[in-house]
């Protein structure tokens, strides 16, 4: 099982949209896959049409322990794609998690026990440097930065960047980061606008090392793709799906070195 989680500490950054269209591919293409929704505003539970019921457990049950995680997961309409809901209420978490001495550690304990289930975990984390973001970057093997291709997008990236530091200092975050995605790059026509260019560009320059991947362009399909619970394929606009069908392949060839062949984490490299 590898779990990566999508982490930047801004709202409106893709997390959630790539979250969505992570977890469905990934599922489509045969694996089991769990998503795990670690946001108390619950855009991909809604994006996963699941409506929580006032006695289901979500994921607020699930890390306080008062159920089994088994217990916290749901089919979703996709075959092989599972979900851990949350809604609103997931925000009283923080009180346990604070409480517990471990918070940063609770969430991954509590996988350990669908290790065999599932091939992947996706996670939508929470943008702000709350106990639920602490346990979901705690959780992950990997993590992506999804980061709008605008100023503020820049700006996120940095903060988000050096958060993560500041958790592997501490043995808090242990993966790696996968990669960066730039979000919202604009094109008119052939031509990308300045603003999109100028902003991957500043990107690439403080990635520090890590790879900056292929970005998701600007398109009302996505919007229309996740409302309507598709894929941009089945939208007929499939070439918007390039640069999660890349984040795939990364996951694929990092799985099949950590099986074995080498025996550290590789240090990718990606042709954008
Ligand atoms: N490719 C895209 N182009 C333009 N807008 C998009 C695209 N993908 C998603 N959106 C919209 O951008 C907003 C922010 O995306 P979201 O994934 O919810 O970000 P986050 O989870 O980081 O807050 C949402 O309203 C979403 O519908
Ligand atoms: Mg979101």
């Amino acid at each position: 099982m590898q779990t990566l989680a999508a982490v930047s500490l801004a709202g409106g950054q893709g997390k959630t949209t790539t979250c969505y269209f992570l977890a469905k591919m990934l599922a489509k293409a045969g694996k089991k896959v769990l998503a795990i929704d670690c946001d108390p505003q619950a855009n991909l539970t809604f994006f996963l049409n699941h409506e929580v019921a006032s006695n289901q457990p979500t994921l607020l049950e699930v890390i306080k322990g008062t159920v089994s995680t088994v217990d916290g997961i749901y089919p979703t309409s996709e075959d092989n794609l599972f979900l851990i809901p949350a809604d609103s209420g997931l925000a009283k978490v923080s009180e346990y998690l604070s409480g517990s001495g471990t918070g940063a550690l609770i969430l991954q304990i509590r996988l350990q026990a669908i290790q065999e289930l599932f091939d992947y975990v996706i996670i939508d984390v929470q943008p702000t440097r709350s106990q639920i973001c602490l346990t979901a970057v705690g959780a992950a093997d990997w993590v992506l930065i999804p980061a709008e291709s605008a100023t503020k997008g820049v700006n996120s990236l940095l903060d988000t960047q050096k958060f993560l530091d500041e958790q592997a200092k501490v043995m808090a975050f242990r993966g790696q980061i996968l990669g960066i995605v730039p979000f919202r790059d604009r094109w008119v026509g052939r031509t990308q606008t300045l603003e999109s260019k100028d902003n991957i560009a500043a990107m690439k320059e403080f990635a520090n090392h890590a790879p900056v991947l292929p970005t998701i362009r600007e398109s009302e399909k996505f919007k229309q793709a996740t409302r309507q619970g598709q894929l941009l394929s089945e939208l007929g606009v499939r070439d918007l799906e390039y640069p999660f069908e890349k984040i795939i392949e990364l996951l694929e060839d990092c799985k099949e070195l950590d099986s074995g062949v080498q025996d550290s984490k590789p240090g990718i490299k990606v042709a954008v």
